[in-house]
């Protein structure tokens, strides 16, 4: 597998880019996206506001399009390491000029760092078209994997699914793309960190009809081909909401 140079955007899909950044040490990968499909500029998860963080997740920004054409960030949930950095996003391109999309229930936590940006807030199945060419973004809840107001994305343009925490992984060897061992380094985040198996099953039923072509977790590593049906499979039958 080539290797990334990870202090550089990774273009994974026509302009889609991964402009995350992997802690080796702890062994945790944030996985910020970023997509333009016209003039829309959307930012998936931002991130930390630590310097290191987001001055990554920052300058990769800088070296695709300047911060200031973001038009729309959306937040899958509403756990620090997606959106804490939103003030600082604000910062940069000033508030309400740009929209902030979740779901209610994770709407109402957005303003706690400080974010002063209206949210829309959308309903599972609701989509928001982007450009002038039919693409959408589909928006699909996904209860209590791991917070109750959880969504994911699909973009019907490149058939990609922005999971957030699930199909993430931990792994001290990672790498961008998901390698033979990702499904064990999946194993390690999902069973403490996603609820109850119920859960688990009841949103798998809601993805089947979809044809995926790639996944973007919030974390660990991207999914593409044959590895996306046995993370599905793995998932289904993992035992999860476990902490020993
Ligand atoms: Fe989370
Ligand atoms: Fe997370």
């Amino acid at each position: 597998m080539t290797a990334i140079d990870p202090e550089k955007a990774v273009e994974v899909k026509p302009n889609l880019w991964w402009i995350g950044w992997p802690d080796y040490d702890a062994g945790f990968s944030n996985n910020p996206y970023l997509l333009i499909e016209g003039d829309e500029v959307v930012l998936f998860d931002p991130g930390s506001r630590f310097d290191t963080h987001w001055g990554w997740v920052k300058k990769k920004i800088e070296s695709i399009i300047p911060v200031s054409k973001i038009t729309m960030v959306v937040v899958h949930h509403q756990d620090p390491d997606l959106c804490a950095a939103i003030p600082l996003v604000e910062e940069e391109i000033g508030v309400n000029n740009f929209e902030i999309v979740t779901t209610e229930r994770t709407s109402l936590f957005i303003p706690y760092y400080g974010v002063k940006t209206e949210v829309t807030a959308v309903d599972d199945g609701e989509s928001i078209e982007i450009g002038t060419e039919g693409r959408e973004l589909l928006f699909i809840t996904s209860p209590y994997l791991h917070f109750p107001g959880a969504m994911v994305t699909y973009d019907t343009k490149e058939k990609v699914l922005f999971s957030s925490d699930i199909f993430a992984g931990f792994s001290l060897d990672w790498s961008l793309y998901a390698n033979e061992y990702y499904l064990e380094a999946m194993k390690v985040f999902s069973q403490p960190y996603l609820s109850d198996t119920r859960h688990v099953k009841n949103f798998l039923r809601k993805i089947e009809g979809l044809d995926i072509d790639m996944i973007c977790p919030q974390h660990g590593s991207i999914l593409q081909g044959e590895i996306i049906q046995k993370a599905i499979d793995t998932l289904r039958d993992l035992e999860v909401g476990v902490w020993e």
